[in-house]
């Protein structure tokens, strides 16, 4: 035994990657090498107390996790496990307990022949959904939707004939049935289920993929204005310590546009971890208005747990993502962070005694990566629903460093990178987004999106052009501050300067802790920047004319607040009174000009 990797011998018929049980407590293990007689094996736990000459069995099956109703609101590790307590959480030994509750009763509704829209929460109705029908039949093809339970008030777990199941359904019963109870049978006699197993490794397959562009609404300004993605898309959060990483990512699960979240959160603090416990247990959901974990699952391994299971919990997190995309749901998937799952691989890697690669990473790392992000995407899933998952993986560089593997990898497969920074975090401007190096090669499928939607995001191209110019400037204006001072600039520049003051203050540091601007609907955020807009443009007319930027702010003094406290307004109408008078304003000049 070395660590958690052990050595066995005299394992008939094995195949790599099965899962096993180690010794007396049945420690958790996966076989990661066949070397002739001899059999490696990764143990999911801690190996002490494990002596040479205990028994092993093999379960001959790949890691995989039990689907089926009650996964919703559970928090687990890497491999299906129920941790315990609630401050300092941890796992029992072995395979204790079950993976879902047995004893619950679920009443089944059997509906494969008439599938309705999924609608849960009036705010999911922003963006309308599409079910595609399912004809009458018998006959079911794998993963056809067989019936549904209602697991909470928020979601109707949709019951799946295995991916991989094919037959014809001899009966099948509505009832209240628990989840070792058939709710029917195939014409073949085996017994139809509410769960099945899947092994974490493999992708779900589905039919093909989608390309219907629709945002992924994150509620945050920064992000849905500025640097927004698609449903089914998948970003990077770069971030150095204490940057942010968490709290954006919790941010996103809670109020993005998905129906379900999955939170990976691996290596990181255990109080962190008790703390979103707590707090999604309470929460009321920002769109559902029930509690948070009625639409959450959350996997954990924290620093204190063994490395190897972490090493297991992002394909966790991604298996699940993609049962609940396959029932026709918006999955989003956040990992905090990436980083540390691949310190994981590294350790693992190190006591197989692999040839390592960059910075002691294996070699295959790269590849590991590209494999979580390519599961994102959205799929017409073999139940006929479109579905999607969105990826979001935090990183956290040593040292705050991009440059690290960590970092380089994620980039070649992430197609959205929200950096943060040091420094913006330190001045308390959150969430700290940095504008030099965050990008986003969703935009032009989202501009034109919005497009389509006047009402909504009419003049989003405009705005959206308008204030990240008035940001280069703001930073090459910067620059020539640093170098010799601001007594040089001139009234444009400094009515630049306010202006992007404006913007940083009143439109795009958001607080995740306000009750209020915590979740900024997407029409507030384009009512906002329009007004700002509007705003850059009197001042700069009132420069023309001939006034200061100094005189402008001193007289009206009270609009500028107003327009830097327009994220405090939750009615809409408030905001365009604003706008009313700020357009009046440059009304003015403008006719002055005439
Ligand atoms: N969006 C936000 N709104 C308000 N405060 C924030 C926000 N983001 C971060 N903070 C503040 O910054 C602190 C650190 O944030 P967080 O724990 O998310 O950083 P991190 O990058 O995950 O750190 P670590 O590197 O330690 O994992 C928080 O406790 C909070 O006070
Ligand atoms: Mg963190």
């Amino acid at each position: 035994m070395i660590g958690p990797v052990v050595h066995a011998e005299g394992l008939k018929r094995s195949k790599k990657n099965s899962i096993v049980y180690v010794g007396e407590d049945k420690l958790i293990g996966e076989i990661v090498q066949i070397q002739g007689n001899k059999t490696i094996i990764q143990v999911y736990e801690k190996t002490s107390g494990l002596g040479i000459g205990e028994p092993i069995q093999d379960l001959n099956r790949p890691l995989s996790l039990k689907l089926g109703p009650g996964l919703l609101g559970n928090i687990i590790d890497g491999v299906q496990r129920q941790l315990k307590g609630s401050g300092y959480l941890f796992i029992e030994k072995g395979m204790s307990g079950n993976p879902l509750p047995i004893k619950k009763q679920w009443h089944f509704i059997p509906e494969y022949e008439n599938i309705k829209e999924i609608e849960i929460g009036e705010k999911f109705a922003e963006l309308k959904y599409n079910t595609i029908e399912v004809k009458s039949k018998d006959k079911l093809n794998g993963g056809e939707i067989l019936g549904y339970v209602q697991e909470t008030d928020a979601i109707k777990h949709y019951i799946l004939n295995p991916p991989n199941r094919q037959g014809v359904i001899k009966e099948i019963n509505e009832g209240k049935f628990t989840i070792e109870d058939p709710i029917g049978h195939y014409t073949d006699g085996n017994p139809i289920m509410l769960y099945h197993y899947w092994s974490v490794r493999i992708p779900r397959p589905f039919q093909q993929r989608v390309i219907d562009t629709q945002p992924f609404i994150t509620g945050q300004r920064v992000l849905d204005f500025l640097y927004p993605i698609i449903d089914g898309g998948t970003a990077m959060i770069p971030g150095g310590f204490g940057t942010g990483k968490t709290i954006l990512e919790q941010t996103l699960a809670k109020f993005s546009s998905a129906h379900i979240a999955i939170l990976t959160l691996c290596g990181e603090r255990g109080n962190e971890i008790a703390d979103v416990l707590a707090e999604f247990k309470q929460l009321n959901d920002p769109l559902t208005g029930k509690p948070m974990s009625e639409r959450s699952i959350i996997i954990a391994n924290t620093s204190n747990m063994p490395v190897a299971a972490r090493e297991a919990s992002i394909y966790s997190g991604m298996t699940l993502a993609e049962y609940f995309r396959d029932m026709g749901y918006k999955v989003a998937v956040t990992a905090d962070s990436t980083s540390r799952w691949a310190e994981a691989l590294r350790e693992v890697s190190v006591r197989l005694e692999e040839v390592p690669g960059e910075k002691g990473y294996p070699s295959y790392l790269p590849k590991l990566i590209g494999r979580f992000y390519e599961r994102a995407g959205k799929v017409k899933a073999q139940s006929n629903r479109i579905g999607s998952v969105t990826v979001i993986g935090a990183v956290s560089p040593p040292g705050g460093d991009f440059s690290d593997p960590i970092s380089q990898y994620t980039l070649r497969y992430a197609n959205a990178l929200w950096g943060l920074d040091v420094n913006l975090a330190r001045q308390r401007h959150y969430p700290a987004i940095n504008f030099e190096i965050s990008f986003t090669q969703y935009l032009n499928e989202i501009l034109a999106y919005w497009d389509k939607y006047p009402d909504i995001g009419g003049n989003w191209r405009e705005s959206r052009k308008v204030i990240v110019k008035i940001l280069k400037d703001e930073e090459e204006i910067e620059k020539i501050v640093r170098l010799i001072g601001k007594d040089t600039l001139t009234e444009p520049q400094l009515g630049t300067l306010a202006a992007a003051e404006l913007i940083r203050d009143g439109f795009l540091r958001q607080s995740a802790f306000s009750d209020i601007d915590g979740y900024c609907p997407i029409k507030k955020t384009y009512e906002m920047a329009l007004t700002l807009q509007m705003t850059y443009e009197w001042i700069t007319s009132a420069i023309r004319s001939g006034h200061t930027t100094k005189e402008i702010f001193e007289k009206e003094k009270s609009i500028f607040e107003r327009v830097n406290r327009m994220k405090e307004l939750e009615n809409l109408k408030q905001i365009s009174e604003i706008r009313n008078i700020v357009a009046e304003k440059l009304e003015a000049y403008r006719k002055r000009k005439a």
